[in-house]
């Protein structure tokens, strides 16, 4: 941990009101803030957790001080597994009026995120949000309001964005090098988690699971959706739930989406619960074209999953083979928005994950819903700042 100023020394040794107006700059909130490093509770202590922990773990600017499972037994046994110091508790009420932290990284079930979400900005955090932030583009909104009210941070999952492939894909469209961009295709399945039953619940589905990623891309890429028309389906009415057994299956387990981006470009995105796929839930090595963008001068496809890619071949010849871009990762991994946007606080930095296009593709997801029920198109009201950088 940082052994730099306390907030109260700071105060002390500074004048008083220009100091007040430095710290209120600097967004800390809490009493005991050391200045030069973030303190993080996580809530939700499952399978992502091994993900988010170390990769946390990793930044000098990160300190992890609490963890909150409603299964307890999950945080005491991430505690010791990763070798943290941190806290732990059973409830976020007792977590928030537990140990000083500054900001919450929300990895529970989906459908709790936006509960959970509120009562962090209530009490003075700053908010990682995995996706879905809420569970209506409503609901994101007016956590946003109350974030921005209380001059707080919140930010929502995917961290897509942050990948070389993506920096690459986005140069390449904003330099026109594909010439008048007409459409675009993204996909993402997999046969389904099988540890929890909250994806397959009212508020889970594929779209906010998998979905998302592909979503969260080509809004990216190609310009807020201006519109959309969807097919859901369910295709397995049950599914078999480790230490649970048979669950009923009430969100979408499939699902197909347009998107009207404007200026005559529109983009598909499929995604589902049932698609075989012989690299799994991991993706490990998956060679699969899983973004496709298409201009009248050139194509570009990316090589595995825009959460996880392997790089960009480009065509843009009649006479040549494609050529291949941003074949590493640039130290990029899905897992990293947390710690990226908790040391963007410290570094007074503005991250590339934007929480407006994460709203944006929320009420993406909420209106797929409602397109398909009723069979017609839904005109999107949210959009965000293009091209985000
Ligand atoms: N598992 C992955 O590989 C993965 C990858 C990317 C994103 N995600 C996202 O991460 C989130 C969590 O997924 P998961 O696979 O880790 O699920 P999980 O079921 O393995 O873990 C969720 C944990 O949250 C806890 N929890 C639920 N409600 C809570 C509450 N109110 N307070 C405290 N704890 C609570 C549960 O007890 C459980 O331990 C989801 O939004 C999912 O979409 C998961």
């Amino acid at each position: 941990m940082d052994q730099s100023l306390s907030r109260k020394d700071f105060i002390m040794y500074s004048a008083g009101a220009s100091a007040a107006l430095l710290l209120n700059t600097l967004n800390l909130h809490a009493d005991e803030q050391q200045i030069g490093n973030i303190r993080v509770a996580i809530i939700g202590c499952g399978s992502v957790s091994n993900r988010y922990i170390p990769h946390l773990q990793t930044s000098s600017k990160v300190e992890i001080v609490a963890l909150c499972d409603i299964k307890y037994q999950r945080a005491l046994d991430q505690k010791k597994q990763y070798n943290l110091t941190a806290a732990t508790y059973k409830h976020i009420d007792e977590m928030l009026a537990g140990v000083p932290f500054d900001m919450m990284v929300t990895i529970t079930d989906m459908q709790a995120h936006g509960e959970l979400n509120k009562k962090a900005l209530q009490a003075g955090k700053h908010v990682w949000s995995e996706k879905p932030m809420a569970n209506t583009y409503a609901e994101g909104k007016a956590l946003l309001e109350l974030a921005d009210s209380k001059h707080l941070k919140l930010w929502g999952a995917p961290a897509v964005v942050n990948s070389p492939q993506f920096a690459f894909m986005n140069k390449m469209i904003q330099e026109g090098k594909l010439g008048r961009v007409a459409s675009a295709h993204g996909q993402y399945g997999h046969t389904g988690p099988t540890w929890s039953a909250f994806f397959y619940e009212k508020g889970g589905g594929s779209m906010p699971d998998l979905g998302v990623y592909n979503i969260a891309t080509l809004t990216a890429l190609l310009g807020p959706a201006k519109s959309i028309m969807a097919m859901t389906s369910i295709v397995n009415p049950s599914r078999e739930i480790d230490e649970r057994g048979t669950v009923k299956v009430e969100a979408e387990d499939n699902a197909h989406l347009l998107l009207d981006h404007g200026k005559g470009i529109i983009s598909h995105v499929m995604c589902g619960f049932n698609y075989f796929d012989p690299h799994g839930h991991e993706a490990k090595g998956q060679q699969l074209h899983s973004i496709q963008i298409f201009g009248d001068k050139a194509n570009m496809r990316l090589i595995g999953y825009d959460w996880e890619t392997y790089g960009v071949y480009v065509d843009d010849a009649w006479d040549q083979p494609a050529t291949l871009h941003e074949p590493e990762t640039g130290g990029y991994q899905w897992q990293e928005g947390a710690t990226k946007v908790a040391e963007s606080i410290i570094d007074h930095t503005i991250p590339k994950i934007n929480v407006q296009h994460a709203l944006h593709v929320l009420e993406i997801i909420e209106s797929a819903r409602k397109s398909s029920a009723e069979g017609k198109k839904i005109y999107l009201t949210s959009s965000f700042k293009w091209p985000l950088f």
